[in-house]
């Protein structure tokens, strides 16, 4: 059972109104319904909830029937088996296996989270002016909430055989991953779309 959690949930909040104070008399202001310009109901938390039991679901062997027939994980590529696609989110099996990185993308209109099963990752975030790494390790989760820039990648993960078990991950998108665009980091440190392509492959084609 998964149980370590290193959640990283961000939900912008627009403001355009300065806080005042307030009193028994003020006139109530109609709160804006933040999430009508979300293309999907579901919120962050809920992906990672969705990711989660597909973990579980994983572990538990109810998608055996879906794994690589012969046991053995690719060792040379990345490689993916899909849980579950419905009109709101597709959940993804992923293998990661070392030198195969997902190059700088974003989601496009997809919100997205992932859970680690086994292994370890690699993430590096854009973060305005820099990239930010850090190292999601099994049982940990991260959600994406759309404007995520990030490459991901296989890392060693401490006192572990990674030859013969590569890092899995299990994730989920919503409304389902339709396209990616992908980024490079410029000389002057900004960011620059290189292209976008249409694709329902997570975390950009599996190679
Ligand atoms: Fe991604």
């Amino acid at each position: 059972m998964l149980s370590a959690y290193s959640t990283d949930i961000s939900v912008p909040v627009a403001r355009s109104t300065p806080l005042r104070s307030t009193s028994a008399r003020s006139t109530r202001l109609p709160v804006p319904h933040l999430d009508a310009a979300l293309p999907t109901r579901l919120r962050p938390a809920d992906l990672l909830n969705i990711s989660d039991q597909g973990a579980d679901d994983v572990l538990s062997g109810r998608f055996d029937q879906l794994l690589p027939a012969d046991g053995r994980w690719p060792t040379q590529n990345r490689w993916g088996a899909r849980l579950r696609s419905d009109e709101d989110v597709d959940v993804w099996l992923i293998s990661w296996v070392p030198g195969k990185s997902t190059e700088l993308h974003d989601h496009a209109g997809s919100l997205g989270a992932l859970t680690v099963l086994s292994g370890a990752l690699s993430e590096f975030r854009w973060a305005g002016d820099q990239l930010i790494q850090r190292t999601l390790h099994a049982g940990d989760q991260a959600s994406f909430p759309i404007g995520w820039v990030h490459d991901v990648a296989w890392t060693p993960a401490p006192g572990r055989d990674d030859a013969a078990n590569p890092t899995l991950s299990v994730h989920a998108y919503s409304p389902p991953l339709a396209a990616m665009s992908y980024y490079e980091v410029t000389d002057r440190g900004t960011l620059r779309r290189t292209r976008t392509e249409l694709t329902d492959q997570p975390e950009g084609d599996l190679k």
